[in-house]
């Protein structure tokens, strides 16, 4: 008699299907209406987004980093997925609002995370290792996408424009990396922050970059095609996954002249460190 295959999961705490519906390459994530709170800061990702990949990245009562954690996204979704989390932020205010949201979903949710850890350290990613961080089980970030908030013809940017309550860029600090003007700086500079992970991952952890290629004056720069092929020679490269949006309206960039795509997709992109 044949006999049942025993499921072994060392990687997370799924069912076998919760585990395959996670493995499609790409999936449709519309960001549910952002909070008055989170609003002013120019681009966050969604706590659902964080928590999808959180569960499927770790396992219950593991440790998640983000060094460049906004407003707070991942740690509100390694809460509400019993993960211990740790967020660096540049920019004070967000990272203020980020201490200040989770200290409202500690009340939301009661006892069952009054032994989570989660932590905002305000401060500069590139010094990650003076932070005297634990043991980090996987990784989950977004950084900003080049100097794309300076660009006056976004056309989220004009829409900001008009309420001088939401920031148009994260900072003016010079150490945001959103300030910096030439793109191979700041890729070198990106890939600087991530190739000091290694020093606090535990082998075998995964880490997820939510990035963009970028289009700028008529031209593409390949960012996540660049990470994947410039992080590949210190993590081993996974895949992608694309996170695709389908409720932004359609723009006739270039209509009779060019090809202009609309850009609604993101990367996930997936490396695991396998020293
Ligand atoms: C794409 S946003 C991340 C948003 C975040 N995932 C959220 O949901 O709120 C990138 C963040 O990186 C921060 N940042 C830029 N340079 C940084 C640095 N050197 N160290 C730490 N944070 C930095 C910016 O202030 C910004 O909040």
């Amino acid at each position: 008699m044949a006999r049942k295959r025993i499921f072994r999961n060392r990687l997370n705490n799924l069912s076998p299907k919760e585990w395959i519906k996670f493995q499609k390459s790409w999936f449709i994530h519309d960001p549910p209406r952002r909070r008055e709170e989170v609003l002013r800061h120019p681009a966050k990702f969604p706590e659902s987004l964080a928590y999808e990949f959180v569960e499927f990245f770790s396992k219950g009562g593991q440790t998640i980093l983000d060094p460049m954690v906004g407003t707070g996204s991942t740690l509100i979704a390694c809460l509400r997925a019993g993960r211990h989390s740790i967020g660096i932020e540049l920019n004070p205010t967000y990272a203020d609002i980020a201490r200040e949201l989770v200290k409202e979903e500690r009340e939301n949710l009661l006892d069952s995370v009054h032994h989570l850890k989660a932590e905002v350290i305000t401060g500069d990613a590139a010094l990650l290792l003076d932070y005297n961080l634990p043991t980090i089980d996987y990784v989950f970030t977004s950084p900003p996408y080049w100097d794309m908030l300076h660009a006056h013809g976004a056309q989220t940017q004009r829409k900001r424009r008009s309420s001088p309550e939401l920031d148009l860029t994260y900072s003016e600090d010079p150490v945001d990396l959103g300030n910096i003007a030439d793109y191979e700086t700041f890729l070198d500079r990106l890939i600087q922050i991530y190739a000091l992970l290694p020093s606090i991952l535990r082998p075998k952890a995964y880490v997820t970059i939510i990035v963009k290629n970028i289009k700028k004056g008529g031209k593409i720069y390949p960012l996540a095609w660049d990470l994947g092929k410039r992080l590949g020679e210190i993590f081993t490269l996974k895949d992608e996954r694309i996170w695709c949006q389908d409720d932004i309206r359609l723009a006739p960039y270039g209509m009779g002249n060019a090809w202009v795509s609309n850009t609604f997709h993101h990367y996930c992109l997936q490396f695991r460190y396998e020293p």
